[in-house]
């Protein structure tokens, strides 16, 4: 192939140069598009074929099924890593060694405290408020009283921020959790791993020890891993586009974190159980539910399937699927949902009209029935997902920082009325 593409316009040929990645993907650089075609530009909703940036991050191959952080197998992370080290790789491109991982949770534990007043925003919300609408004013709220990491230029100073973020955001989390149950907002412990952490603010009553499960551990530390980046998808590219403009990190994140929230991306997870509590209900009929799925006048689709990229499995699904049975065995949890769940899945991977447009199930399809055998309440399942996501967002943002990117700024085709008088009230 050769590394330039032409276009062609009226009777003017262009020329434009190709880029390659590292896994021989191809673009055209547009760059110079609209100077030199005198206002030409492209159009593409949702931006299906249309690259942001170059990332050295994480790469997909949606036909293959194929996801690797910097260059790993997400298969071997999950089963060999800890999310710790996984998040240090995102942040940082290297697989920490011992000294380095020590140094970064020790640093991530010194910021691992939020400032008490941040309860006084936490009382304010009403306990029905859904948990990521609460999670991302709290994380918005950190840049007040974090004045430092907003305008942060160089690499000391973005680490800083990265810490401070890395040790907060887990308090966020539990304590959005707490404040629906009205149980006391709390800390974790020096002497907990990151993980174990989480899980004890989460769940360690007022009135009692809290017993770690290594079940639990593992399966949060796997889950979180597994949601841990995904290239340039909605949410991150949310995270890219505000912190282009140099809004600061945890402002960059809250918009993020309200990205992730929609059903059509991580608010997914919650709608998976919602279905498939419905369909448990409706006495199993997962036939009526492929039906509504597939009629074009229902606004239902079948929550947990299909994917912008993975036209194929989605390899974290195959991962979770897995994890489902043995941590629901593990603990000895049996949950009718994760039978409906099979079948339904059954039922779409022979549907013709699911075979047709590659739908397979994605990451949200079986995660919540995990999160829901550990007791988390499914209006916190897509904070879950956040809360994985934390590093490949941290990740992406410090990459469009470190590589000076432009502000994002997108342009339009303009179809509306063209020039027109003003008409005074009197006379409309
Ligand atoms: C995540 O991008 C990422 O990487 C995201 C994510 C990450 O880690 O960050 O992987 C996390 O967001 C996973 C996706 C979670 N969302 C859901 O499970 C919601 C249900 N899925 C869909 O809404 C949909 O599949 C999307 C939003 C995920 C993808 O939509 P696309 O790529 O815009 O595809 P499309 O809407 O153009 O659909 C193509 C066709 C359409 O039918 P036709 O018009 O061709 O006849 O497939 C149909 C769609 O109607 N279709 C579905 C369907 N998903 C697509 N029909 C029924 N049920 C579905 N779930």
């Amino acid at each position: 192939m050769s590394d330039i593409a032409k276009l062609q316009i009226g009777e003017k040929t262009y020329e434009f140069p190709l880029v390659k990645g590292t896994e021989n993907e191809t673009a055209i650089d547009i760059k110079a598009l609209r100077g030199a075609t005198d206002g030409v530009i492209t159009i593409d909703p949702g931006y299906k074929n249309t690259g942001s940036c170059q990332s050295a991050i994480t790469f997909l191959d949606g036909e293959q099924g194929i996801l690797r952080y910097r260059g790993y197998s997400i298969e071997e992370l999950a089963e060999k890593a800890d999310f710790l080290e996984v998040a240090y790789l995102l942040i940082f491109g290297e697989l920490p060694t011992k000294e380095q991982l020590d140094k970064f949770y020790a640093d991530i534990l010194d910021e691992a405290i939020v400032d008490d007043d941040i309860k006084k925003i936490i009382d304010a919300f009403p306990k029905n408020a859904h948990p990521m609408g609460v999670l991302s004013s709290l994380t918005s709220a950190l840049t007040a009283f974090n004045p430092s990491s907003v305008n942060v230029d160089s690499e000391e100073d973005m680490y800083k921020a990265i810490v401070k973020i890395m040790g907060k955001f887990p308090v966020l989390v539990a304590w959005t959790l707490r404040k629906k149950q009205g149980l006391p907002l709390h800390y974790g412990s020096r002497k907990l791993g990151y993980v174990e952490n989480i899980l004890t603010m989460m769940f360690q009553k007022p009135n009692d020890e809290y017993d770690l499960n290594p079940i639990m551990i593992n399966a949060l530390d796997k889950l979180l891993i597994l949601h841990a980046d995904h290239e340039q998808n909605c949410s991150t590219s949310t995270v890219r586009i505000v912190g282009s403009s140099h809004a600061g990190l945890f402002a960059s994140l809250s918009a993020g974190i309200s990205a992730l929230w929609g059903p059509l991306h991580g608010g997914a997870n919650q709608a998976v159980l919602e279905m498939l509590e419905a369909i448990k209900e409706d006495g199993g009929d997962t036939k009526k539910y492929m039906g509504k799925a597939k009629d074009k006048e229902d606004p239902f689709r079948l929550m947990g399937f299909g994917h912008r990229v993975y036209k194929n499995f989605d390899p974290r699904a195959k991962i979770i699927k897995k994890a489902a049975d043995e941590v629901l065995g593990d603990l000895g949890v049996e949950d009718p949902i994760l039978d409906v769940a099979k079948g339904l899945e059954r039922e779409a991977l022979e549907d013709q009209y699911f075979v047709d447009r590659k739908l397979y199930p994605n990451v949200d399809f079986y995660s919540g029935i995990i999160y829901r055998a550990m007791g988390i309440p499914v209006e916190m399942f897509t904070v879950m997902f956040a809360l994985g996501r934390l590093p490949g967002w941290i990740a992406q943002w410090r990459e469009m920082r470190l590589r000076k990117e432009p502000i994002g700024r997108p342009r339009q085709v303009y179809v509306g009325e063209n020039l027109r008088e003003f008409v005074e009230i009197d006379k409309r």
